[in-house]
C-alpha cells in the first residue's frame, strides 16, 4: 500500500513537472536588471552586502516572511510573472548556488532576476556597500549566455526589464565627500550614457523585448528627511528636476530601441506620471497616506529603515504609497504593474506588455 502510494506520487511529480516544462516552452520568460524596486533578494545571498531587507517585518503581507525584497509583498517582476502566468524569478545568486550544488540540473526557464538593491547605472554608487552595480549584472548575464547556460531561443522571446538610476540620483544630493562635483545636467547624461551601453550590450546577447522602467518622483520618497535642505512638507524639487531629465533620456533612449537594433522592439513604462497620479487622487486607488512610511522611524518614518532598532510599522500598510523610506508598498507595487501590464499610453508606450508578450513576429 504505501508502496503503490509512494509509485503514484512519483508518477503525478513526474507528470506536473512535464506538464510545466511544456507550458514553459511555450511561454516567455524575464531577465531583470536593476536596483531595489525589482531585486527579489540577491543582496540576501550575498553575505558581504549590507543593503538587506531579509528581516521581519519585510514580506509579511504575502509571503509571510522575509525573502530580500525591499517590500511587504511582492513586487513588480512578480506581479507581470503572474499576470504572462510564470513562476517568480530567482535570485541569480540563489539560482547559481542550486545549480553548482547539483539541486537543479539547469538554470530555470522562466528567466532571472539579476536587480541588487543599493545598485545604480553608474559602477561607483554604494560600491562600498558590496551590492551588485548594473555592469556587474550584466556580466553574470553575459557568462550564462556565452557558456550555453541559457537557450538562446528563451533569451529572444523573453521580456528584459530594467529599472534604475534613483540611487545615483539619491547619492548626488548625499554630500559625504568634498571632492567638486558634475553639474546636474552632466551627472545625468553620464547615467544615460550607461543605459545605452547597457541595451546595445543585451542585444547583443540576444534580448528583443526590451523593457524600460522609468524612475519615479525619488524626490518624494519619506527618506529624503535624511537630506540637509531637502523640504519636509513636500517633494525635493531640485531632485525631480533630475529625475524627470534622467527619464527623458531613457525615454529617447528606447524610442530609438527599434531604430538601432534590428527586430528589437523597446516599451517605456512611465512611472513618474503614474506615481504622480497616486499622489495626487490617492482615495480611488485606495491610499489614505502619501507622504510617510508605513514601517520605519522619524521624520516622515523616513530616517531609519524599516525593521531597524525602535522602528514603527502602522496597521494598514496597503493603505500607504510608501512602505519603508524608499519603497512603495506591495499595493502601490500591484498598481504600477497592472498599469505597465495593460495601461494606456499615458503610463506605457508604444505598447504595453500584454500586447508585448504576444508579438512573436521577432526573429533574430
Ligand atoms: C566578499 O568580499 C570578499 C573580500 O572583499 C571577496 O573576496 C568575495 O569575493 C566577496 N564575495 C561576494 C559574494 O561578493
Ligand atoms: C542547494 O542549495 C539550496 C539553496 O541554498 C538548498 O536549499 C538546497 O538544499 C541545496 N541542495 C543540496 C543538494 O545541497
Ligand atoms: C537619443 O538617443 C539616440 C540613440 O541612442 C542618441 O543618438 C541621441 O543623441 C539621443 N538624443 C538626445 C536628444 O539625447
Ligand atoms: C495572447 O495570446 C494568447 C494565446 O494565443 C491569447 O489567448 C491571448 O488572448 C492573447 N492576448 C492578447 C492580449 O492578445
Amino acid at each position: 500500500m504505501d508502496k503503490f502510494l509512494f509509485l503514484l506520487l512519483l508518477l503525478l511529480i513526474s507528470t506536473s513537472a512535464s506538464f510545466s516544462t511544456l507550458n514553459n516552452a511555450r511561454l516567455p520568460g524575464m531577465f531583470i536588471f536593476g536596483d531595489s524596486i525589482l531585486d527579489a533578494g540577491n543582496n540576501h545571498f550575498n553575505k558581504n552586502c549590507s543593503a538587506q531587507a531579509d528581516f521581519p517585518p519585510y514580506g509579511s503581507a504575502f509571503f509571510h516572511q522575509p525573502t530580500g525584497r525591499f517590500t511587504n509583498g511582492r513586487t513588480v517582476p512578480d506581479f507581470i510573472s503572474q499576470f504572462i502566468g510564470i513562476e517568480f524569478q530567482k535570485p541569480y545568486l540563489e539560482a547559481q548556488i542550486e545549480v553548482l550544488n547539483g539541486s537543479w540540473t539547469d538554470y530555470p526557464s522562466n528567466g532571472i532576476n539579476f536587480a541588487s538593491a543599493g545598485s545604480g547605472v553608474l559602477q561607483g554608487t554604494n560600491e562600498d556597500w558590496g551590492v551588485i552595480p548594473l555592469q556587474d549584472q550584466l556580466q553574470q548575464f553575459q557568462t550564462l549566455v556565452r557558456k550555453n547556460k541559457i537557450d538562446p531561443s528563451l533569451v529572444q522571446k523573453s521580456v528584459f526589464l530594467f529599472e534604475s538610476g534613483s540611487n545615483d540620483i539619491f547619492d548626488y544630493f548625499l554630500q559625504l565627500d568634498t571632492t567638486p562635483k558634475l553639474d546636474p545636467d552632466a551627472y545625468v547624461r553620464g547615467m544615460v550614457a550607461q543605459v545605452a551601453k547597457f541595451i546595445d550590450q543585451i542585444y547583443k546577447l540576444g534580448a528583443r523585448k526590451i523593457v524600460v522602467v522609468s524612475l519615479g518622483p525619488v524626490g518624494c520618497v519619506p527618506a529624503r528627511a535624511i537630506l540637509p535642505g531637502a523640504p519636509i512638507d513636500r517633494c525635493y524639487g531640485k531632485m525631480n528636476v533630475m529625475v524627470k531629465n534622467y527619464n527623458k533620456g531613457l525615454e529617447n533612449l528606447t524610442n530609438h530601441i527599434p531604430i538601432k537594433y534590428p527586430h528589437a522592439i523597446g516599451v517605456y513604462g512611465a512611472v513618474y506620471n503614474i506615481f504622480q497620479q497616486f499622489r495626487a487622487t490617492p482615495k480611488p486607488y485606495g491610499f489614505s497616506e502619501v507622504s510617510s512610511a508605513c514601517c520605519g522611524y522619524g521624520t516622515l518614518r523616513g530616517l531609519i529603515q524599516c525593521g531597524k532598532e525602535g522602528y514603527e510599522v502602522c496597521s494598514r500598510p496597503n493603505e500607504f504609497l510608501f512602505w519603508d523610506y524608499f519603497h512603495p508598498s506591495e499595493h502601490a507595487y500591484e498598481l504600477i504593474s497592472k498599469s505597465l501590464w495593460e495601461g494606456n499610453k499615458f503610463r506605457v508606450r508604444p505598447i504595453n506588455l500584454k500586447t508585448l508578450i504576444n508579438i512573436t513576429r521577432t526573429s533574430a
